[in-house]
C-alpha cells in the first residue's frame, strides 16, 4: 500500500513534470514577490538576489518551482558567473511546487528531475532531520509559506555527478 502510493505520487510528480516544461506560462511576478519575501525574511537574501538578477529576463527557470536554496555563506563561497545564473537556478530547482510534506513521501533511493531535465536529484530520506537532495541536507523546510512557489534551505551547493 505504501508503495502504490509512492508510486502513484511519482506518476503525479512526472505529469507535473511533462507539464512544466514547455515553460510557456509566464510566471506570476506577485507569487515571486510573495516568494522572494519569504526568503529574505528567513536571511537567504544570496538565493533571492540571484532569482531577482533573472526576472524579467528570458532565461527563466522562475515559475511555479520548489527551490532548494543553499544559504548566503555558501553561495558566497562559490564562483558564479553571470551567465551561469539561470543554470546554477535550474540545479537548484525541482520543476513542480512541494512542501516538505510532499517530497518527505518520496523513498531514499528516488530520482526527482531537477529543473534542467537532463539532471536527475536522488533522495536520500531518513526523516525531517536526515534528509538530502544528492549532497545536499534540508536544513530549513518550507521557507516559503505565502506562495505557490515552495523554497527549503539546503547545506550545501547541490551536486551532480555528471
Ligand atoms: C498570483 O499570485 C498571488 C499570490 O500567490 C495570488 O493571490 C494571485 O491570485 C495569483 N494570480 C494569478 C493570475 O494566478
Ligand atoms: C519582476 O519584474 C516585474 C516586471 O518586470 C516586476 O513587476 C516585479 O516587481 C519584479 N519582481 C521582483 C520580485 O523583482
Ligand atoms: C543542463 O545540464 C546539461 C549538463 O547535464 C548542460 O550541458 C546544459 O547546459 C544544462 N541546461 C541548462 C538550461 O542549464
Amino acid at each position: 500500500m505504501a508503495l502504490l502510493r509512492c508510486c502513484l505520487f511519482i506518476i503525479l510528480f512526472l505529469l507535473g513534470f511533462a507539464e512544466s516544461q514547455p515553460f510557456t506560462h509566464p510566471i506570476n511576478h506577485t507569487d515571486l514577490q510573495v516568494a522572494i519575501g519569504d526568503m529574505r525574511a528567513k536571511s537567504y537574501y544570496g538565493f533571492a538576489m540571484l532569482l531577482q538578477m533573472l526576472n524579467g529576463t528570458t532565461a527563466q527557470p522562475i515559475r511555479d518551482f520548489t527551490f532548494l536554496m543553499p544559504d548566503d555563506k555558501q553561495l558566497s563561497s562559490s564562483s558564479i558567473f553571470v551567465d551561469e545564473v539561470g543554470e546554477f537556478l535550474l540545479k537548484h530547482a525541482i520543476p513542480m511546487p512541494l512542501h516538505f510534506n510532499d517530497l518527505s513521501h518520496f523513498p531514499t533511493g528516488t530520482l526527482v528531475p531537477s529543473g534542467n531535465s537532463s539532471r536527475m536529484i536522488r533522495i536520500y530520506n531518513r526523516g525531517k532531520r536526515d534528509f538530502f537532495v544528492n549532497n545536499a541536507k534540508i536544513v530549513s523546510a518550507n521557507v516559503c509559506l505565502n506562495s505557490v512557489i515552495k523554497c527549503h534551505g539546503v547545506d550545501a551547493i547541490i551536486d551532480y555527478d555528471n
